[in-house]
């Protein structure tokens, strides 16, 4: 594919595409070229992907000092590793000798960051503690690993490669309080499985912010969840049913400290790119008879966390560009994308559960995974095809449903608006909610 080059740091056209961009009619798909194009490709790296907070992975990845594993995409390699006393550090895995990479297993535990070039040693900070041969009158303390910004919330790790990040406090305040019941600071990865999806991360985000889908798509997801319903097509009986699920949930959670949900049908509003909500974590209800997104909604492992019982619904987070987490009761689902370029996204699922839970003992993988591995895999297959469709000359944009898109149109409204924030952070990445801001910290809704 060609690269249409846009000049960096334009402003913006009337119809909210960045300058030099093709335009995009409000409320209609982007055209081709930001699903192709190397040139858009290259700004969604600099402007999105290298500006704002990325799901990085698990702290019960690395439990133990010195444990590590790398993330990276595009250009970037970054050691997400475990220090002492407990802190989590992000370090460019790039030598300041000659720039070797340093790290070359994408997981393992080490004593010190040891270059396989020339061995200098950095320490687990990051800092150089040793380097054979090199003379008296340079500094060691002059070379450390560059960092990168990390912080921890509930047990979830976020990276930023940004010079400045910008503030990750709003996100922490909104994830913290209604994903640490799930204990995934408690957890243990019992699989993780890895994709490449021939698609746009675009696309897979797209496909993730709509349920329009799920009817055809999705025999088992729609099975336990009510949000494949919207404002059009909700019948009374099934509003009669959500809302004495959702009144029942709403009174046995608030008695367990669990943060409400909500009562409307459909997804939950997200993103916002005019108030700056680039993460969202709520809990939604299962249908009646289901504690478990399993396949016959049966509890298939220990619980986890602080959860009293298994009647705790589904715990849903996700962070703008790279992240989602389906959890219930006794399981954890979250998914990871990084680029691989304009058509290719990497995607990782793992499947979590409590740390304590022994596998042929206390879960087995044939029941704990299909119910997530099938939905995941059915998406990435419709992304895949939408991808080919797009690339062809006779593909045009096409009108979203306001009853069922209306999350697409907000995915790519935030989108534009960090594309053409230029060189700077995005300000819908930047920005916090006010205070007294009617945003739902804890929005709530399904999905
Ligand atoms: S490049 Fe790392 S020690 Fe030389
Ligand atoms: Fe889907």
């Amino acid at each position: 594919m060609g690269s249409l080059n846009p000049l960096p740091g334009g402003g913006r056209s009337p119809d909210g595409a960045p300058c030099g961009l093709p335009a995009r009619r409000p409320g209609w798909t982007l055209p081709q070229p930001y699903f192709t194009d190397t040139g858009i490709y290259r700004l969604d790296i600099e402007r999105i992907w290298k500006q704002g907070w990325l799901f990085a992975g698990h702290a019960c990845e690395i439990p133990q000092t010195g444990d590590y594993f790398l993330v990276e995409f595009d250009t970037e390699s970054v050691i997400v590793i475990r220090g002492a006393q407990g802190a989590i550090h992000a370090l460019h895995n790039v030598c300041r000798h000659r720039g070797s990479v340093i790290c070359t297993e994408r997981e393992g535990h080490a004593t010190r960051l040891v270059c396989p070039y020339h061995q200098w040693s950095y320490d687990l900070d990051g800092r150089l503690v040793a380097w054979r041969g090199m003379q008296s009158d340079l500094d060691k303390a002059d070379f450390p690993l560059n960092r990168v910004a990390a912080r921890e919330v509930a047990g979830l790790i976020f990276i930023c490669l940004a010079g400045s990040p910008p503030s990750f406090d709003a996100a922490a305040a909104c994830l913290g309080p209604v994903a640490r019941p799930q204990g995934l600071d408690r957890a243990r990865v019992a699989r993780a499985v890895d994709y490449v999806v021939h698609a746009n991360w675009k696309v897979v985000w797209e496909n993730n912010r709509e349920c329009y889908h799920c009817n055809v798509n999705h025999p088992q997801y729609t099975q336990a969840n009510f949000d494949h319903y919207n404002a059009d097509d909700t019948p009374p009986r099934v509003r009669e049913v959500m809302a004495a699920v959702v009144s029942r949930s709403e009174a046995r959670w608030a008695s367990a400290g669990l943060a409400p949900t909500r009562t409307d049908p459909g997804m939950t509003p997200f993103p916002d790119a005019a108030r700056g909500i680039w993460f969202s974590a709520n809990r939604t209800p299962l249908v009646d008879g289901w504690v478990s997104e399993s396949m016959d909604g049966r509890q298939v492992a220990p619980l986890m966390g602080d959860y009293p019982d298994a009647d705790v619904g589904t715990l849903r987070v996700r962070t703008l560009p790279n992240f989602w987490n389906h959890s219930s009761c006794d399981h954890a689902v979250s998914t990871r994308l990084l680029p691989l370029g304009p058509e290719a996204t990497a995607v990782r699922v793992w499947w979590l559960v409590a740390a304590d839970a022994v596998e042929g003992r206390d879960y087995d993988p044939a029941t704990l995974m299909p119910f997530w591995q099938l939905t995941s895999e059915q998406d990435w297959l419709i992304c895949e095809r939408q991808q080919k469709g797009i690339r062809s000359s006779a593909y045009q944009p096409g009108p979203y449903s306001t009853f069922k898109e209306y999350n697409v149109e907000a995915f790519v409204a935030w989108y534009l608006t960090c594309l053409g924030a230029g060189a700077e952070a995005p300000p819908a990445m930047a920005a916090a909610p006010d205070d007294d801001s009617p945003v739902p910290l804890q929005s709530a809704g399904p999905r």
